[in-house]
């Protein structure tokens, strides 16, 4: 056992030029220095009741989360609305949140709810919500003479920039309606494309 332990001393000598203090303090440095740089890498383990607290109090944490998220993006579910007047539209604007806000295009309505950072009060484009946007889209203009579905006199580059937002919103809204004119209740001139499956009344 002695031999052993000297034949192992004199090969560290003999491989490394140290002596075996010197050898055996440096090694003990290498592994603190190595247990040290790991343990910024990886979390250490939490002791088993602090886990279980951990793990109950971040399921409690991520539901509220998640319930925090769903109340912020709470979305009032779509209503087929069919025939409204442009006065009845103007419900629509998101100063009730119970109410989805919409928007319409070409005497389209859509259910613009989904974007409520952009309509929605405070939103940069809050003026659109609840009204027929058409001539201001079609301009890009945020004259408030402009939100009217009215779109009269408009030139052949202007209604094709109002065709393109129609797409887009053909595209990304779902749409809930259309707009009639207040006296016959039928749909407006503007309202070129009503679909046969809405809710449409004839009234
Ligand atoms: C300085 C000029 C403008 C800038 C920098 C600008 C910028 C933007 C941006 C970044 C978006 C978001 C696009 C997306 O994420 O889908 C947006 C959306 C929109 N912009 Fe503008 N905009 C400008 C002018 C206008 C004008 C003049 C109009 C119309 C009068 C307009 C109408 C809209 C509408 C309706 C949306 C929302 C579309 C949707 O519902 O997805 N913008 N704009």
């Amino acid at each position: 056992m002695v031999a052993l332990y000297a034949a192992v001393m004199d090969t560290i000598t003999t491989y490394t030029g140290l002596s075996p203090a010197a050898f055996f303090t440096i090694l003990a440095l290498m592994c603190v220095v190595y247990k040290t740089v790991c343990s910024m890498f990886v979390d250490p383990e939490p002791p088993e009741d602090l886990k279980n607290k951990l793990i109950s109090s971040s399921a409690a944490a991520s539901a509220a989360t998640a319930a925090n998220f769903s109340n912020q993006t709470m979305i009032p579910e779509t209503v087929q609305l069919g025939d409204v007047t442009e006065h009845e539209l103007r419900a629509y604007d998101g100063s009730d949140p119970n109410k989805p806000l919409l928007m319409a295009i070409k005497g389209q309505i859509y259910d613009v709810s989904r974007s409520r950072m952009f309509y929605g009060p405070g939103g940069p484009y809050a003026m659109f919500a609840g009204r027929d946007a058409s001539r201001a889209l079609a301009l890009m203009s945020f004259d408030p003479q402009d939100l009217t579905g009215n779109i009269e006199g408009l030139s052949d580059s202007e209604l094709e920039v109002l065709q393109d937002w129609e797409y887009k919103f053909m595209e990304k809204y779902v749409k809930v309606g259309q707009i009639v004119s207040e006296q016959t209740s039928k749909p407006t001139k503007n309202g070129d494309k009503v679909p046969e499956n809405q809710n449409h009344d004839g009234a």
